[in-house]
Protein backbone atom coordinates (compact mmCIF):
# COMPACT_ATOMS: atom_id res chain seq x y z
CA UNK A 1 0.00 0.00 0.00
CA UNK A 2 1.13 3.53 -1.03
CA UNK A 3 1.84 5.73 2.06
CA UNK A 4 -0.58 8.39 0.86
CA UNK A 5 -3.35 5.46 1.18
CA UNK A 6 -2.78 4.70 4.44
CA UNK A 7 -5.09 6.38 7.03
CA UNK A 8 -3.93 8.00 9.94
CA UNK A 9 -6.14 7.40 13.43
CA UNK A 10 -5.31 8.74 16.61
CA UNK A 11 -6.97 8.27 20.23
CA UNK A 12 -8.11 10.45 22.65
CA UNK A 13 -4.45 11.75 23.47
CA UNK A 14 -3.08 12.08 19.81
CA UNK A 15 -1.42 8.46 20.49
CA UNK A 16 -1.09 7.03 16.32
CA UNK A 17 -1.68 3.58 16.19
CA UNK A 18 1.43 2.24 14.91
CA UNK A 19 2.44 -1.34 16.66
CA UNK A 20 -0.18 -4.33 16.54
CA UNK A 21 0.85 -7.03 19.22
CA UNK A 22 -1.08 -10.50 17.91
CA UNK A 23 -1.39 -12.99 20.60
CA UNK A 24 -1.32 -16.24 18.48
CA UNK A 25 -2.31 -18.68 21.29
CA UNK A 26 -2.58 -18.64 25.21
CA UNK A 27 -0.99 -21.94 26.14
CA UNK A 28 2.97 -22.19 27.28
CA UNK A 29 5.30 -25.02 27.84
CA UNK A 30 6.23 -22.44 30.84
CA UNK A 31 5.16 -21.60 34.22
CA UNK A 32 6.86 -18.40 35.03
CA UNK A 33 6.45 -17.06 38.04
CA UNK A 34 5.40 -13.67 36.76
CA UNK A 35 3.35 -14.77 34.50
CA UNK A 36 1.62 -18.17 34.55
CA UNK A 37 2.21 -19.57 37.94
CA UNK A 38 2.04 -23.47 38.13
CA UNK A 39 -0.30 -23.17 41.37
CA UNK A 40 -2.92 -21.61 38.80
CA UNK A 41 -1.89 -22.61 35.34
CA UNK A 42 -2.63 -26.15 36.79
CA UNK A 43 -3.37 -29.41 35.09
CA UNK A 44 -7.14 -28.58 35.32
CA UNK A 45 -6.59 -25.17 33.94
CA UNK A 46 -9.01 -24.56 31.00
CA UNK A 47 -7.44 -23.03 27.60
CA UNK A 48 -8.88 -21.73 24.46
CA UNK A 49 -10.27 -24.38 22.81
CA UNK A 50 -8.81 -24.89 19.06
CA UNK A 51 -12.02 -23.44 17.52
CA UNK A 52 -11.92 -19.63 19.55
CA UNK A 53 -8.18 -19.61 18.28
CA UNK A 54 -8.01 -17.28 15.25
CA UNK A 55 -7.19 -19.11 11.92
CA UNK A 56 -4.44 -17.87 10.31
CA UNK A 57 -6.54 -16.47 7.42
CA UNK A 58 -8.35 -14.39 9.72
CA UNK A 59 -5.43 -13.29 11.94
CA UNK A 60 -3.83 -12.16 8.21
CA UNK A 61 -7.10 -10.65 7.33
CA UNK A 62 -7.11 -8.54 10.96
CA UNK A 63 -3.40 -7.62 10.12
CA UNK A 64 -4.34 -5.79 6.88
CA UNK A 65 -7.11 -3.60 8.39
CA UNK A 66 -4.45 -2.65 10.85
CA UNK A 67 -1.63 -1.58 8.50
CA UNK A 68 -3.89 -0.05 6.61
CA UNK A 69 -5.06 1.84 9.73
CA UNK A 70 -1.76 2.98 9.90
CA UNK A 71 0.12 -0.43 12.26
CA UNK A 72 3.90 -0.66 10.43
CA UNK A 73 4.96 -3.46 12.79
CA UNK A 74 3.11 -6.60 14.40
CA UNK A 75 4.75 -8.62 17.21
CA UNK A 76 3.78 -11.99 17.35
CA UNK A 77 3.35 -13.16 20.86
CA UNK A 78 1.47 -15.78 23.18
CA UNK A 79 1.59 -17.54 25.79
CA UNK A 80 4.10 -19.15 23.73
CA UNK A 81 3.83 -18.52 19.69
CA UNK A 82 6.14 -21.50 18.78
CA UNK A 83 3.32 -23.85 19.92
CA UNK A 84 1.22 -22.67 17.22
CA UNK A 85 1.64 -25.52 14.36
CA UNK A 86 1.37 -22.56 11.67
CA UNK A 87 2.88 -20.23 12.60
CA UNK A 88 5.20 -20.14 9.73
CA UNK A 89 1.98 -19.78 7.35
CA UNK A 90 1.28 -16.71 9.90
CA UNK A 91 4.19 -15.37 8.75
CA UNK A 92 4.42 -15.70 5.46
CA UNK A 93 0.96 -14.22 4.82
CA UNK A 94 1.71 -10.64 7.09
CA UNK A 95 5.42 -10.62 5.26
CA UNK A 96 3.10 -9.97 2.20
CA UNK A 97 1.35 -7.13 3.29
CA UNK A 98 2.74 -4.04 1.88
CA UNK A 99 3.67 -1.53 3.92
CA UNK A 100 4.42 -3.69 6.47
CA UNK A 101 8.11 -2.53 8.15
CA UNK A 102 8.42 -5.40 10.67
CA UNK A 103 7.40 -8.68 11.79
CA UNK A 104 8.99 -9.85 14.98
CA UNK A 105 7.98 -12.32 17.25
CA UNK A 106 8.74 -12.91 21.41
CA UNK A 107 9.39 -16.43 22.59
CA UNK A 108 10.61 -18.49 25.63
CA UNK A 109 13.21 -19.54 22.94
CA UNK A 110 12.94 -23.29 23.47
CA UNK A 111 11.51 -24.46 20.33
CA UNK A 112 13.20 -22.46 18.12
CA UNK A 113 16.12 -24.85 17.43
CA UNK A 114 13.77 -26.26 15.57
CA UNK A 115 11.84 -23.36 14.09
CA UNK A 116 14.37 -20.78 13.33
CA UNK A 117 15.50 -21.52 9.97
CA UNK A 118 11.98 -22.01 9.20
CA UNK A 119 10.71 -18.86 10.27
CA UNK A 120 13.35 -16.78 8.65
CA UNK A 121 12.75 -18.40 5.40
CA UNK A 122 9.06 -16.91 5.97
CA UNK A 123 10.08 -13.79 6.48
CA UNK A 124 10.44 -13.38 10.19
CA UNK A 125 12.78 -10.27 10.67
CA UNK A 126 14.21 -10.95 14.55
CA UNK A 127 13.18 -12.53 17.60
CA UNK A 128 13.24 -11.20 21.20
CA UNK A 129 14.18 -14.27 23.68
CA UNK A 130 12.79 -14.52 27.75
CA UNK A 131 15.65 -15.83 29.76
CA UNK A 132 15.61 -14.33 33.58
CA UNK A 133 19.08 -16.14 34.91
CA UNK A 134 22.23 -17.89 33.57
CA UNK A 135 22.19 -19.55 36.98
CA UNK A 136 20.58 -22.63 35.86
CA UNK A 137 18.84 -23.59 39.85
CA UNK A 138 17.45 -19.84 39.63
CA UNK A 139 16.25 -20.09 36.35
CA UNK A 140 14.25 -22.98 37.25
CA UNK A 141 12.73 -21.73 39.92
CA UNK A 142 11.50 -18.48 37.67
CA UNK A 143 10.30 -21.01 34.79
CA UNK A 144 8.73 -23.19 37.13
CA UNK A 145 8.67 -26.31 35.25
CA UNK A 146 12.56 -26.84 36.20
CA UNK A 147 13.92 -26.16 32.73
CA UNK A 148 17.77 -24.93 32.84
CA UNK A 149 19.57 -22.15 30.89
CA UNK A 150 21.16 -24.06 27.90
CA UNK A 151 18.18 -25.33 25.63
CA UNK A 152 17.53 -21.07 25.85
CA UNK A 153 20.80 -20.66 24.91
CA UNK A 154 20.75 -23.03 22.30
CA UNK A 155 17.61 -21.66 20.57
CA UNK A 156 19.29 -18.13 20.65
CA UNK A 157 22.47 -19.46 19.19
CA UNK A 158 19.57 -20.99 16.30
CA UNK A 159 18.39 -18.12 16.09
CA UNK A 160 21.49 -16.24 15.20
CA UNK A 161 22.63 -19.11 12.99
CA UNK A 162 19.41 -18.48 10.87
CA UNK A 163 20.07 -14.94 10.40
CA UNK A 164 17.52 -13.23 12.65
CA UNK A 165 18.17 -10.54 15.09
CA UNK A 166 17.98 -11.81 18.81
CA UNK A 167 17.36 -9.51 22.30
CA UNK A 168 16.76 -11.05 25.04
CA UNK A 169 14.39 -10.14 27.28
CA UNK A 170 14.80 -10.85 31.72
CA UNK A 171 12.09 -9.60 33.92
CA UNK A 172 13.72 -9.25 37.17
CA UNK A 173 12.02 -10.16 40.67
CA UNK A 174 13.29 -8.63 43.95
CA UNK A 175 15.12 -12.15 45.64
CA UNK A 176 14.69 -14.01 42.97
CA UNK A 177 17.11 -13.10 40.13
CA UNK A 178 18.39 -10.01 41.30
CA UNK A 179 21.62 -11.48 41.58
CA UNK A 180 21.39 -12.71 37.58
CA UNK A 181 21.42 -8.98 36.89
CA UNK A 182 25.19 -8.43 36.11
CA UNK A 183 26.07 -12.01 35.01
CA UNK A 184 23.70 -11.60 32.55
CA UNK A 185 24.58 -8.42 31.77
CA UNK A 186 28.20 -9.40 31.18
CA UNK A 187 27.58 -12.75 29.17
CA UNK A 188 25.17 -10.69 26.94
CA UNK A 189 27.36 -7.92 26.42
CA UNK A 190 30.73 -10.65 25.32
CA UNK A 191 27.84 -12.27 22.89
CA UNK A 192 26.98 -8.40 21.35
CA UNK A 193 23.38 -9.28 21.88
CA UNK A 194 20.89 -6.19 23.18
CA UNK A 195 19.94 -7.34 27.01
CA UNK A 196 16.59 -5.58 27.86
CA UNK A 197 15.73 -5.62 32.04
CA UNK A 198 12.00 -5.38 33.16
CA UNK A 199 10.48 -4.38 35.74
CA UNK A 200 7.88 -6.93 37.47
CA UNK A 201 5.08 -5.75 36.26
CA UNK A 202 1.11 -6.23 37.72
CA UNK A 203 -0.40 -7.68 35.28
CA UNK A 204 -2.97 -9.90 35.50
CA UNK A 205 -4.39 -11.08 39.06
CA UNK A 206 -2.31 -13.98 39.62
CA UNK A 207 1.05 -13.14 39.48
CA UNK A 208 1.09 -11.88 43.45
CA UNK A 209 2.37 -8.34 42.65
CA UNK A 210 3.71 -6.24 45.13
CA UNK A 211 5.94 -3.11 44.68
CA UNK A 212 7.75 -4.48 47.43
CA UNK A 213 9.02 -7.42 44.37
CA UNK A 214 10.13 -4.72 41.88
CA UNK A 215 13.71 -3.83 40.81
CA UNK A 216 13.69 -0.47 39.48
CA UNK A 217 15.52 0.69 36.73
CA UNK A 218 17.43 2.83 38.51
CA UNK A 219 18.84 0.14 40.89
CA UNK A 220 19.71 -2.29 37.68
CA UNK A 221 21.22 0.49 35.53
CA UNK A 222 23.68 1.28 39.04
CA UNK A 223 24.58 -2.33 39.19
CA UNK A 224 25.27 -2.85 35.70
CA UNK A 225 27.17 0.93 35.27
CA UNK A 226 29.41 -0.12 38.30
CA UNK A 227 31.02 -3.28 36.68
CA UNK A 228 30.17 -2.10 32.72
CA UNK A 229 30.07 1.67 32.26
CA UNK A 230 27.29 2.83 30.07
CA UNK A 231 26.31 5.92 27.82
CA UNK A 232 22.58 6.50 26.98
CA UNK A 233 21.38 6.25 23.15
CA UNK A 234 19.15 7.87 21.60
CA UNK A 235 15.27 6.77 20.91
CA UNK A 236 14.67 4.66 18.01
CA UNK A 237 11.03 5.39 17.28
CA UNK A 238 8.35 6.89 18.88
CA UNK A 239 6.73 4.77 21.01
CA UNK A 240 9.74 2.74 21.95
CA UNK A 241 9.36 0.82 25.30
CA UNK A 242 12.91 0.33 26.37
CA UNK A 243 15.76 2.92 27.79
CA UNK A 244 18.47 1.82 25.62
CA UNK A 245 22.30 2.48 26.91
CA UNK A 246 25.69 1.47 25.01
CA UNK A 247 28.43 -0.36 27.10
CA UNK A 248 30.88 2.95 26.93
CA UNK A 249 33.95 2.08 24.17
CA UNK A 250 31.77 -0.78 22.19
CA UNK A 251 28.56 -0.69 20.35
CA UNK A 252 26.39 -3.18 22.11
CA UNK A 253 23.45 -2.12 23.94
CA UNK A 254 21.58 -2.81 26.86
CA UNK A 255 18.27 -1.58 27.58
CA UNK A 256 15.71 -1.34 30.58
CA UNK A 257 12.12 -1.51 30.26
CA UNK A 258 10.88 0.70 33.19
CA UNK A 259 7.09 0.59 33.08
CA UNK A 260 6.16 0.70 37.14
CA UNK A 261 9.09 3.60 37.69
CA UNK A 262 8.55 5.39 34.17
CA UNK A 263 5.72 4.62 32.86
CA UNK A 264 5.48 5.32 29.03
CA UNK A 265 1.87 5.36 28.07
CA UNK A 266 2.00 8.70 26.79
CA UNK A 267 3.72 7.51 23.74
CA UNK A 268 1.91 3.65 23.30
CA UNK A 269 0.99 3.29 20.24
CA UNK A 270 0.06 -0.06 20.69
CA UNK A 271 -3.42 -2.52 19.75
CA UNK A 272 -3.09 -6.20 21.07
CA UNK A 273 -5.57 -8.81 19.96
CA UNK A 274 -5.96 -12.01 21.97
CA UNK A 275 -5.80 -15.17 21.01
CA UNK A 276 -9.35 -15.58 20.63
CA UNK A 277 -9.45 -12.86 18.15
CA UNK A 278 -10.32 -9.24 21.19
CA UNK A 279 -9.00 -6.20 20.76
CA UNK A 280 -7.57 -4.21 23.38
CA UNK A 281 -6.06 -1.39 23.30
CA UNK A 282 -3.65 -1.70 27.12
CA UNK A 283 -1.75 -4.31 28.44
CA UNK A 284 -3.64 -3.93 31.33
CA UNK A 285 -7.27 -3.57 30.38
CA UNK A 286 -10.19 -5.91 31.41
CA UNK A 287 -12.65 -5.82 28.43
CA UNK A 288 -11.91 -6.00 25.03
CA UNK A 289 -13.82 -5.64 21.75
CA UNK A 290 -14.22 -9.15 19.70
CA UNK A 291 -13.20 -8.73 16.35
CA UNK A 292 -13.94 -12.34 15.65
CA UNK A 293 -17.21 -12.39 16.21
CA UNK A 294 -17.54 -9.66 14.02
CA UNK A 295 -15.29 -11.50 11.63
CA UNK A 296 -17.30 -14.70 11.85
CA UNK A 297 -20.89 -12.54 11.44
CA UNK A 298 -19.45 -11.95 7.90
CA UNK A 299 -17.88 -8.33 8.56
CA UNK A 300 -15.84 -7.67 5.34
CA UNK A 301 -12.36 -5.26 5.77
CA UNK A 302 -14.14 -1.85 5.78
CA UNK A 303 -16.51 -2.70 8.65
CA UNK A 304 -13.96 -3.99 10.52
CA UNK A 305 -11.50 -1.02 10.11
CA UNK A 306 -14.75 0.95 11.40
CA UNK A 307 -14.91 -0.82 14.60
CA UNK A 308 -11.25 -0.99 15.32
CA UNK A 309 -11.12 3.05 14.15
CA UNK A 310 -13.92 3.60 16.52
CA UNK A 311 -12.15 2.08 19.39
CA UNK A 312 -8.90 3.39 18.46
CA UNK A 313 -10.49 7.30 18.59
CA UNK A 314 -12.34 6.34 22.20
CA UNK A 315 -9.11 5.25 23.13
CA UNK A 316 -8.02 7.16 26.92
CA UNK A 317 -5.75 4.25 28.48
CA UNK A 318 -2.78 5.00 30.83
CA UNK A 319 -2.59 2.60 33.80
CA UNK A 320 0.80 2.56 34.37
CA UNK A 321 0.80 6.04 34.75
CA UNK A 322 -2.15 6.14 36.79
CA UNK A 323 -0.97 2.94 38.89
CA UNK A 324 -1.33 3.13 42.70
CA UNK A 325 -0.87 0.30 44.98
CA UNK A 326 -5.12 -0.01 45.06
CA UNK A 327 -5.21 -0.64 41.27
CA UNK A 328 -2.43 -3.01 40.93
CA UNK A 329 -4.97 -5.32 43.37
CA UNK A 330 -8.00 -3.80 43.03
CA UNK A 331 -8.79 -3.37 39.21
CA UNK A 332 -9.90 -6.49 37.50
CA UNK A 333 -6.94 -7.38 34.90
CA UNK A 334 -6.69 -10.00 31.83
CA UNK A 335 -3.87 -12.26 31.71
CA UNK A 336 -0.44 -11.51 30.49
CA UNK A 337 -0.85 -15.46 28.58
CA UNK A 338 -3.63 -14.69 27.15
CA UNK A 339 -2.89 -11.02 26.03
CA UNK A 340 0.94 -11.86 24.87
CA UNK A 341 2.54 -9.04 27.30
P1 LIG B 1 10.95 -4.35 20.43
O1 LIG B 1 10.13 -4.17 19.22
O2 LIG B 1 12.07 -5.28 20.19
O3 LIG B 1 11.34 -3.09 21.11
O4 LIG B 1 9.99 -5.20 21.42
P2 LIG B 1 9.11 -4.84 22.66
O5 LIG B 1 9.97 -4.51 23.80
O6 LIG B 1 8.07 -3.85 22.26
O7 LIG B 1 8.35 -6.26 22.92
P3 LIG B 1 8.61 -7.47 23.91
O8 LIG B 1 7.56 -8.49 23.59
O9 LIG B 1 10.02 -7.93 23.85
O10 LIG B 1 8.30 -6.88 25.33
C1 LIG B 1 9.26 -6.56 26.30
C2 LIG B 1 8.57 -6.12 27.59
O11 LIG B 1 7.92 -4.88 27.40
C3 LIG B 1 7.52 -7.10 28.10
O12 LIG B 1 7.60 -7.23 29.49
C4 LIG B 1 6.25 -6.43 27.69
O13 LIG B 1 5.19 -6.82 28.50
C5 LIG B 1 6.61 -4.97 27.89
N1 LIG B 1 5.74 -4.13 27.11
C6 LIG B 1 5.63 -4.10 25.75
N2 LIG B 1 4.71 -3.22 25.38
C7 LIG B 1 4.22 -2.69 26.53
C8 LIG B 1 3.21 -1.72 26.81
O14 LIG B 1 2.56 -1.20 25.93
N3 LIG B 1 2.96 -1.44 28.11
C9 LIG B 1 3.64 -2.01 29.11
N4 LIG B 1 3.33 -1.65 30.34
N5 LIG B 1 4.59 -2.93 28.90
C10 LIG B 1 4.86 -3.27 27.63
N1 LIG C 1 6.20 -8.24 34.22
C1 LIG C 1 7.07 -7.88 33.26
N2 LIG C 1 7.27 -8.59 32.14
C2 LIG C 1 6.56 -9.72 32.00
N3 LIG C 1 6.56 -10.64 31.01
C3 LIG C 1 5.64 -11.59 31.33
N4 LIG C 1 5.06 -11.31 32.52
C4 LIG C 1 5.63 -10.15 32.95
C5 LIG C 1 5.46 -9.36 34.12
N5 LIG C 1 4.59 -9.68 35.09
C6 LIG C 1 7.44 -10.58 29.83
C7 LIG C 1 7.98 -11.89 29.38
C8 LIG C 1 8.27 -11.65 27.92
C9 LIG C 1 7.34 -10.54 27.53
C10 LIG C 1 6.34 -10.84 26.52
O1 LIG C 1 6.70 -10.13 28.72
O2 LIG C 1 9.13 -12.29 30.03
O3 LIG C 1 9.60 -11.25 27.72
FE1 LIG D 1 5.28 -18.49 29.00
FE2 LIG D 1 6.39 -16.17 28.34
FE3 LIG D 1 4.54 -16.28 30.27
FE4 LIG D 1 6.93 -17.35 30.70
S1 LIG D 1 6.51 -15.17 30.32
S2 LIG D 1 4.94 -18.30 31.18
S3 LIG D 1 7.46 -18.12 28.70
S4 LIG D 1 4.21 -16.74 28.13
FE1 LIG E 1 0.24 1.38 26.80
FE2 LIG E 1 -1.35 0.55 28.75
FE3 LIG E 1 1.27 -0.07 28.72
FE4 LIG E 1 0.46 2.43 29.24
S1 LIG E 1 0.08 0.62 30.48
S2 LIG E 1 2.17 1.80 27.90
S3 LIG E 1 -1.29 2.58 27.86
S4 LIG E 1 -0.29 -0.73 27.26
Amino acid sequence: MEERDRVKITDRLARPLRDLRLSVIDQCNFRCVYCMPAEVFGPNFRFLAEDQLLTVEEMALLAECFVELGVEKIRLTGGEPLLRRDLDALIERLSMIPGLRDVALTTNGIHLVKWAKRLKAAGLKRVNVSLDALDDDIFRKMNGIGVGAAPVLKGIEAALAAGLGVKVNMVVKKGWNDSQIVPMAAYFKDLGIPLRLIEFMDVGTTNGWDYSHVVTKKEMYEQINAMHPLEPVEHEYFGEVASRYRYVGTDVEVGFIASVTEAFCQSCTRARISADGKLYTCLFASKGVSLKDKLRAGAGKEELKELITAVWNRRTDRYSEERTAETAKQRPKIEMSYIGG
